[in-house]
C-alpha cells in the first residue's frame, strides 16, 4: 500500500507539474492565433491598442497574482493554495470561452491570470517542498518544457479550428484551456500537504507521516524520513529565527550583498522579456505577416512549426545547462536572438514595402520577393531557438539559485512579478509598435539582447555547481571581508 501511494503522489505530483507548466503555456500561445481568427474579428473588432489590452489584461492579472501567492500559500498552505488557483482558473477560462462582451473578455482574463501568476510561484514551490533534493535542479528546466509544449499545442489546436465555420473556431480553442485546470483541481484532492508547511505549522506527527508515505513505504522510523524532518525542523527554526521579516529587507547591503543579488533577479526576469520572445509568442501569425505568408492558415501553421521549434530547443537545455554554465548559455543566445532580430529588422527595412491591411485594421509590410520572405522566417526561427536553450529556462534558473535562504520566498516573489510586469508591458506595446514602426521593432529587440548578452558578461558571475555557501562568497562583498582580515591580520601583529 505504502509503495503505491509513494508512486501515486510522486507520479501526481510529477503529472501536476506537467500540466501546470502545459496550462500556463497554453494560455500564453492560444491568443495569437484567436486575434486573427475571422469569427473573433468579427464579434471583437479590435485595432492594434484593443488587441494589445486583450492580450496584457490577463499578464495584470499574473501579475498581481504572483505577489499575493507568497501570502496565500503561507496562510492557507501550497495544497489549498493550488486548488484555489486551478478553480479560479476554471472560472476565468469559462468566462473568457463563453464572452460575448469585450467587458466579459477582460474580466475572463484578468481572473485567469491571477490564477496563473498565482500558480506560477506555488507549483514550483509545492514542488520543491515534497520531492526528493536529488532532482529538485531538473525541475525548473522541466517545468519550462512543459511550457513550451503547451504553447506548442495551443498553436496547433488554433490551426485546426481555424477551419471551422462558426463562432466554435476561436471557442473551442478558449474551451479546451479548461480541461488540465480541472485535471489539476481533481489531482490536488490526492495530493499531501507540503511536510515542509506542516512542520511550519506546528503540526510535526502529519508531516512525518507524509514523508513516511511518500519516502519509505509508510514506515516513520526509517532513517531516510527522520533524516529529512530533521533537516525541515532545523531549516524552520533557522528561518523563524532569522528569515527576512519584511520586503524592506531585500534592499539591504551587507556583507551578503543582499541587494546586488535582488537587482541581478529582478534585471534577468525583465531582460528575459525584453528579448522579445513574447512578441513573437503573441503576435506570431502577424509577425509571418510581414514575412510575406498571405493567408491566414500558412500562417497558423508557420506558427504551429514556431511551437514545435521552441519545444524541441528546449530540449539541449534540460540536458547541457548544468555542463555549459549559465553565463556562456545567455551570452551566446543574447548575441544570437540580437543578431536574428536585426537581420530580419533590415530585411524588411530594405525589402518592405508598408500597407495598410483594411481586414485586419492595421499596418503590414509587403516583402517584393520570396528570398527574402524566406530568410524572414528562417530567422524567426533561429531566434525562437537560441531563446529556447538559453534565456528561457535560465531566466528562471538564475534567480531560484542566488537567494540565501531566508529571503528567498521573499526575493522569488519580487523576481516573479517582475518578469510578468515585463511581459504585460511587452503584450500591450507591441501590437502598436508593429503598427506604427514595423521593422523597427525587430531592430529594437535586437539591440536590447545585444546589450543584456554585455550586462550578462560584466555583471553577472557564474553558479554553475556553487553550494549555497559558495554563493555567499560569489555574491558577498569580498573586499570588505578581505579588509577585515587585513585589520585584524594587522591588529594580532601589533
Ligand atoms: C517565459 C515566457 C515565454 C516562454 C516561451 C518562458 O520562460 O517566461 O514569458 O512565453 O518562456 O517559451
Amino acid at each position: 500500500m505504502g509503495s503505491v501511494y509513494v508512486y501515486v503522489c510522486g507520479g501526481l505530483s510529477a503529472i501536476g507539474n506537467v500540466f501546470w507548466g502545459v496550462l500556463f503555456g497554453y494560455d500564453i500561445g492560444v491568443i495569437s492565433g484567436i486575434l486573427t481568427m475571422p469569427y473573433f474579428r468579427k464579434e471583437f473588432p479590435s485595432g492594434p491598442a484593443k488587441e494589445g489590452s486583450i492580450v496584457a489584461s490577463l499578464l495584470a492579472g499574473c501579475f498581481f497574482g504572483a505577489l499575493a501567492a507568497g501570502y496565500l500559500s503561507d496562510r492557507i498552505g501550497r495544497k489549498y493554495s493550488v486548488l484555489v488557483g486551478s478553480v479560479v482558473f476554471v472560472v476565468g477560462g469559462i468566462l473568457q470561452a463563453s464572452s460575448t462582451t469585450f467587458a466579459q473578455m477582460y474580466t475572463g482574463r484578468v481572473i485567469a491570470g491571477l490564477a496563473v501568476g498565482e500558480l506560477s510561484m506555488i507549483v514550483p514551490l509545492y514542488q520543491s517542498e515534497i520531492s526528493p533534493k536529488e532532482i529538485r535542479g531538473r525541475l525548473v528546466s522541466l517545468q519550462q518544457w512543459s511550457i513550451t509544449i503547451g504553447i506548442a499545442i495551443s498553436f496547433w489546436i488554433d490551426y485546426a479550428t481555424l477551419q471551422i465555420d462558426s463562432p466554435q473556431q476561436w471557442r473551442i480553442p478558449l474551451w479546451i484551456q479548461i480541461v488540465p485546470a480541472i485535471i489539476l483541481v481533481i489531482g490536488t484532492f490526492f495530493l499531501p500537504f507540503s511536510p515542509r508547511w506542516l512542520v511550519d505549522h506546528d503540526r510535526d506527527e502529519e508531516a512525518i507521516t507524509v514523508l513516511a508515505n511518500l519516502r519509505s513505504k509508510g514506515d516513520r522510523n526509517a532513517t531516510v524520513v527522520q533524516e529529512e524532518y530533521r533537516e525541515i525542523k532545523e531549516n524552520v527554526t533557522f528561518e523563524r529565527e532569522i528569515a527576512a521579516k519584511s520586503y524592506w529587507e531585500l534592499l539591504k547591503v551587507g556583507p551578503e550583498n543582499i541587494r546586488r543579488r535582488v537587482l541581478l533577479g529582478v534585471f534577468i526576469q525583465a531582460f528575459q522579456q525584453l528579448t522579445g520572445i513574447n512578441a513573437i509568442m503573441y503576435y506570431a501569425p502577424q509577425i509571418f505577416s510581414n514575412a510575406g505568408l498571405a493567408d491566414n492558415s500558412s500562417r497558423l501553421l508557420a506558427t504551429g512549426v514556431n511551437g514545435l521549434v521552441n519545444m524541441l530547443a528546449t530540449i539541449p537545455a534540460i540536458i547541457w545547462i548544468d555542463r555549459l554554465g549559465r553565463k556562456p548559455t545567455l551570452i551566446s543566445g543574447g548575441l544570437l536572438m540580437g543578431s536574428s532580430m536585426i537581420i530580419i529588422g533590415s530585411i524588411l527595412a530594405t525589402h518592405g514595402t508598408k500597407y495598410f491591411d483594411e481586414s485586419l485594421g492595421k499596418h503590414f509590410v509587403y516583402l517584393d520577393n520570396k528570398g527574402s520572405s524566406y530568410a524572414v522566417i528562417v530567422f524567426i526561427y533561429v531566434f525562437v531557438a537560441s531563446f529556447a536553450y538559453s534565456w528561457g529556462p535560465t531566466g528562471w534558473i538564475y534567480p531560484a539559485e542566488i537567494f540565501p535562504l531566508r529571503i528567498r520566498g521573499k526575493a522569488m516573489s519580487v523576481t516573479t512579478a517582475c518578469n510578468w510586469l515585463f511581459n504585460f508591458v511587452i503584450g500591450l506595446v507591441v501590437p502598436i509598435l508593429l503598427d506604427s514602426i514595423i521593422w523597427g521593432t525587430y531592430l529594437i529587440f535586437g539591440i536590447f539582447c545585444v546589450l543584456m548578452a554585455a550586462a550578462i558578461y560584466i555583471f553577472y558571475p557564474e553558479t554553475k555547481g556553487k553550494s549555497l555557501e559558495e554563493m555567499d562568497n560569489l555574491f558577498g562583498n569580498v573586499q570588505k571581508s578581505k579588509n577585515l582580515e587585513k585589520n585584524e591580520g594587522e591588529l594580532e601583529a601589533a
